[in-house]
């Protein structure tokens, strides 16, 4: 790891629940406007390793540094002051408030405005529906987030990391629950803002047709360790990918 200060530095970061090594030295880095998939079966740390980063963990060793600054042990909150915002595995919003109160929330939350919250994300509605418009379900503003399809969730939480106009943004399995070609649209969408905005993106993926789509780099996780990093083409050849995380099978071939 050499080269210019990377936006997302992580080195030999640790954690154990009750004696059980979750995640075991894991180092990597991520540049700005970099898309990075973490990959690997169920159980390999991926999680883990996002909790850590975006401070929802303490680790147990290892450092966490963004644009070379020290954010070890940091709490998600400054974390987000920082500018690393993320989506949940399971999808975390507001059930009882709708699709723009909850981004209006996201918002308030990067002005740190302390206030009743139904209120004051009405007066953020104008910026959350034209985030809301940017990925997608600016037709879903008024409705409440607990009828909302599974698909349209991922959007509002995405919607809801972008109102920090993130550095890095952290994907805990962004397409999960996703229709094949909406998968694909949210991606591009996430492409975009990596090139544009030169955000640094690190997700987590089961669909192997996006991984190998989107991704520029790939890091292969399996019983808490990587085992593998590179290209989607390198990360392809390799037979140790292919053994361990597929069972011999071919590896994000459409
Ligand atoms: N809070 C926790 N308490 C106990 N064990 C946990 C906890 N979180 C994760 N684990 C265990 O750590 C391992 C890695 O989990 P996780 O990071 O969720 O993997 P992944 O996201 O790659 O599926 C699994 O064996 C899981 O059961
Ligand atoms: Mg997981």
């Amino acid at each position: 790891m050499s080269g210019p200060t990377p936006l997302l530095r992580v080195t030999n970061l640790q954690k154990s629940f009750a004696g059980f090594r979750a995640v075991n030295g894991v180092s990597f880095d991520v540049g700005a406007g970099e898309i990075v998939a973490l990959i690997g079966p169920n159980g390999a740390g991926k999680t883990t390793t996002f909790n850590m980063i975006s401070g929802q963990t303490t680790s147990d060793g290892g450092r966490v540094w963004l644009s070379g600054q020290d954010m070890t042990g940091a709490k998600p909150r400054d974390l987000w002051r920082a500018g690393v915002a993320r989506t949940f595995q399971i999808t975390a919003t507001f059930a009882s408030m709708t699709v723009a109160e909850n981004v209006g929330v996201a918002f308030m939350a990067t002005d740190n405005l302390l206030q009743s919250l139904a209120p004051a994300a009405e007066h953020y509605r104008h910026v959350a529906v034209a985030l809301l418009d940017e990925v997608g379900i600016k037709g879903e503003a008024n409705r409440l987030c607990s009828t909302l399809a599974y698909g349209d969730l991922k959007r509002v939480e995405l919607a809801m990391a972008l109102a920090n106009q993130p550095r890095l943004l952290l994907m805990d399995e962004p397409t999960a629950g996703m229709a094949p070609a909406e998968r694909g649209h949210l991606m591009q969408l996430v492409s975009r803002l990596a090139s544009e905005r030169k955000t640094a993106v690190l997700f987590t993926e089961h669909d192997m047709d996006i991984v190998f789509g989107h991704a520029h780099r790939i890091l292969v996780m399996n019983r808490g360790e990587l085992i593998a990093a590179g290209t989607p083409t390198e990360v392809r050849a390799k037979p140790e990918v292919r053994e361990v995380y597929l069972g011999g099978s071919r590896v994000g071939q459409p």
